[in-house]
């Protein structure tokens, strides 16, 4: 089991040190709408290591669609806006304040994004090898003939049978497993160091979602990219990630190794998530979801943006906002008042809770990592 990365605000302005290829300090991503301002990334900070994976979870609107597309540089600015003060590193660069035409050459070549509805992120009018080798063309300079030579090596890669056939065809001649697949080939055609994948198996069925993600993790093994894995899935997270963040309103709310925070997680939150996932003894019995519903990003609770859901919240937790404090011993990081020594007594009763709520002894999957 790998160890989190902590990153250290001192190191500001200066790159990362070691293995880390993604530095993301104090990320802040605004939108100014008409009725004010929508806080959707508001001040995480997260490492990746070279060929790690990395999942982010969170409910819907929990900003972590805005994070990949502010890594990648994708977002119209405005309406969006990036607080000058928050730094991303990418491989020694920090890439926030790069020139555009810069950065453009590093996406898809040393970053790549696959997206969850390959449809609309594929050319209906061009054929499958004619985008793959164009992407090649584009970033290693190589000639039409190799271009086209790639673009069959990686749909082989990805298992597409057949794949001097299928390079000749358009985007709609394919089922929807068989497009993701070409996404993922697109993306991994020249061979990046990052991959993020914003739930990329989403919109399939369960059987090729398992394909999928499966040669998500054959291919990575492979070629040594880093993944940042965005899912609503903690079942997909427990397969597939080495550490992982769970987000909630733009904030990050518990970090830590995949096995700290699925199976010793420290805040309400996480606790809530996990209890809402179907076990196998509760399958066809009631689904817990979390009580209540995520806050309009224009009203925001004072202190804790989860105390309005939060079964242990008291009066500090509406007039305090928690830090991420720092639990146990292997980087893991939680924010709630739970931690403080006020706390205790009612992070007692949550873990006993949690461990009720689980069913005692249902462990969460782990294997097959
Ligand atoms: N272009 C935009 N203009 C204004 N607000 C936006 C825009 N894109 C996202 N938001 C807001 O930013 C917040 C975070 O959105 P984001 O798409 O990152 O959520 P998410 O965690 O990816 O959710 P989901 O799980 O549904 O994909 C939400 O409140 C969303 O409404
Ligand atoms: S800080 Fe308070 S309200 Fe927020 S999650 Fe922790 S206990 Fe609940
Ligand atoms: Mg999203």
């Amino acid at each position: 089991m790998t160890e989190v990365v902590a990153t250290d605000i001192s190191t500001r302005g200066a790159p990362p040190v070691g293995d880390v290829l993604l530095d993301v300090r104090n990320l802040k991503t605004y939108f100014k709408v008409l009725d004010g301002v929508v806080p959707a990334v508001d001040g995480i900070s997260f490492s990746l290591r070279r060929g790690q994976t990395l999942g982010i979870v969170g409910e819907s609107g929990s900003g972590k669609s805005v994070t990949a597309l502010t890594i990648m540089r994708l977002l119209d600015i405005p309406p969006a806006s990036i607080d000058p003060e928050s730094e991303v590193w990418f491989d020694g660069q920090e890439i926030l304040s790069m020139k555009m035409d810069v950065m453009r050459k590093l996406r898809g070549k040393d970053m790549a994004m696959i997206f969850q509805e390959p449809l609309t992120s594929l050319n209906p009018v061009f054929t499958v090898g004619d985008q793959i080798a164009e992407q090649v063309k584009l970033h290693l300079r190589v000639s039409n003939k190799a271009a086209w030579d790639r673009a069959a090596e990686s749909l082989q890669l990805v298992g597409i049978p057949s794949p001097e056939r299928r390079v000749k065809q358009y985007p709609h001649e394919m089922s929807g497993g068989m497009r993701q697949r070409v996404m993922i080939a697109m993306a991994l055609s020249c061979e990046p160091k990052l991959i993020i994948a914003d739930e990329p198996t989403t919109a399939l069925d369960v059987t090729i979602q398992a394909q999928i993600l499966e040669l998500l993790k054959s291919v990575q093994q492979r070629t040594g990219s880093a993944l940042m894995l965005i899912t609503h899935d903690l079942g997909v997270v427990a397969e597939m990630v080495d550490n992982v963040i769970v987000m909630y309103t733009g904030e990050v709310v518990e970090q830590g190794t995949v096995l700290d925070v699925l199976t010793e997680p420290r805040t309400p939150y996480t606790m809530g998530l996990l209890e809402s996932i179907p076990s196998v003894e509760k399958r066809g019995g009631r689904l817990s979801a979390i009580k209540g519903v995520v806050p309009s990003p224009f009203n925001l609770p004072p202190a804790c943006r989860f105390e309005p859901r939060c079964p242990y919240a008291w009066d500090r937790c509406h007039s305090v906002a928690p830090q991420l404090y720092s639990v146990g011993t292997g980087g893991q990081r939680s924010r709630c008042h739970l931690h403080t020594p006020e706390g205790a007594g009612r992070l007692s009763a949550a873990l006993e809770q949690h461990r009720v709520a689980l069913n005692v002894g249902r462990s969460v999957p782990t294997e097959g990592r």
